[in-house]
């Protein structure tokens, strides 16, 4: 047993990664949990009550560790009237868009689930989208609360364990879903988990938890094998039953392959790895133009909730990592948590 394991009581070093949009509800984190591996509740675009209900029902359904994970808000700039102009000349249905958000509003969501996660007795705690703030992590830190920072290069990691965090998820270029970066960079800031994880393990001290591609026993093995503690695995668990992930978007994972997704800001603004479909290959010119996160998030919801409704995968976000080709068919979580613990991994 390592000592992410130990920190986070596990005796499975995974972790099912946490995944916004309502596809992950208790019923799949607390198979997980039940498993020995780490549940998460994704608590991004949840309203704190939804969270707070969901943080119930875990604890009604098990008695393993789980942890809620909570986007910290950036400003990421204002759009110029221009582009938005654009979009909403271009966009299917963004006159239904809601108002869009200001980063106070922001701030307050994220205060309000810190507390909820402080009143609830909640163990463990993760954070995506930059470094979480010093005074919440003190209160968290008050409380017991062991807490994991997402990074996606070392000067992030480094940033991570600087900042106080308990273990760092090193997400790769690989990984399924947004990209955690929170710092500029010269070149490529997409670095792969081959060269990413030895670097960084040079350099902190502190658990990495490698996540990216990793679709059973073999990925794991690789990755502790290069040094990292544990791993974090997203797009495995959206084919599984007990996920809600939409039944076009699950076809769409077990049918495509390594070469069919690609980073991309045309849905919410902030880049993204998902299956192209037909609406990112009719845009793709206009990737440049897409308003920062959260700007274009709110204006393309409407469209993709409508995909939604019509069954229609062309316009949806279909987010997925490039390890999809190993994904064939539906499984149980249990099913899935044997195929990455085949081997007994020795930790
Ligand atoms: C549909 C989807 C939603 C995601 N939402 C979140 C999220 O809310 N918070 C987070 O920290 N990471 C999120 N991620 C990223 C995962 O934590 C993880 O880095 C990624 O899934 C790993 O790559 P894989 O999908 O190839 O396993 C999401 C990924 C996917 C596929």
């Amino acid at each position: 047993m390592n000592d992410f394991m130990k920190m986070f009581s596990l005796t499975k070093p995974i972790i099912q990664a946490p995944m916004a949009g309502g596809i992950i509800k208790p019923r799949l984190a607390a198979a997980v949990s039940e498993y020995g591996a780490l549940g998460s509740l994704a608590s991004g675009y949840l309203t704190p009550q939804v969270l707070e209900d969901q943080i119930k029902e875990m604890f009604e359904l098990t008695e393993g560790s789980f942890q809620v994970n909570l986007f910290v808000p950036a400003d990421n700039g204002t759009p110029n009237d221009e582009d938005v102009q654009h979009w909403k000349q271009n966009l299917p249905l963004c006159d239904k868009a809601s108002p869009f958000t200001v980063i106070k509003e922001e701030w307050d969501d994220f205060y309000a689930k810190i507390e909820l996660i402080l009143q609830c007795g909640v163990k463990y705690c993760s954070f995506t989208f930059d470094l979480p703030p010093e005074d919440a992590v003190k209160e968290l830190k008050k409380a017991g609360c062991g807490l994991i920072g997402t990074a996606s290069s070392v000067e992030e990691a480094i940033l991570m364990e600087e900042r106080g965090m308990d273990a760092v998820v090193l997400q790769g270029s690989e990984a399924g879903g947004h990209r955690g970066s929170f710092l500029k960079s010269k070149g490529e800031s997409s670095i792969g988990l081959m060269a990413l994880i030895p670097q960084t393990t040079d350099v902190i001290n502190i658990p990495v938890i490698a996540a990216g591609g990793i679709m059973d026993y073999r990925g794991v093995k690789a990755a502790l094998t290069l040094g990292a503690q544990g791993v974090q695995v997203g797009t495995a668990f959206l084919i599984c039953h007990e996920s809600y992930a939409h039944p076009a978007y699950k076809q769409k994972i077990i049918s495509e392959n390594e070469t069919t997704t690609r980073l991309t800001k045309l849905f919410s603004g902030k880049e993204a790895r998902g299956i192209v479909n037909k609406w990112m290959e009719d845009k793709k010119l206009d990737e440049v133009r897409s308003l920062p996160y959260p700007y274009q998030n709110t204006l393309t919801k409407p469209m993709r909730q409508q995909a939604a409704l019509q069954n229609d995968p062309e316009q949806m976000s279909l987010w997925a990592g490039q390890g999809i080709r190993s994904l064939n068919k539906e499984t149980s979580v249990k099913e899935l948590l044997d195929k990455l613990c085949q081997e007994n991994i020795t930790v």
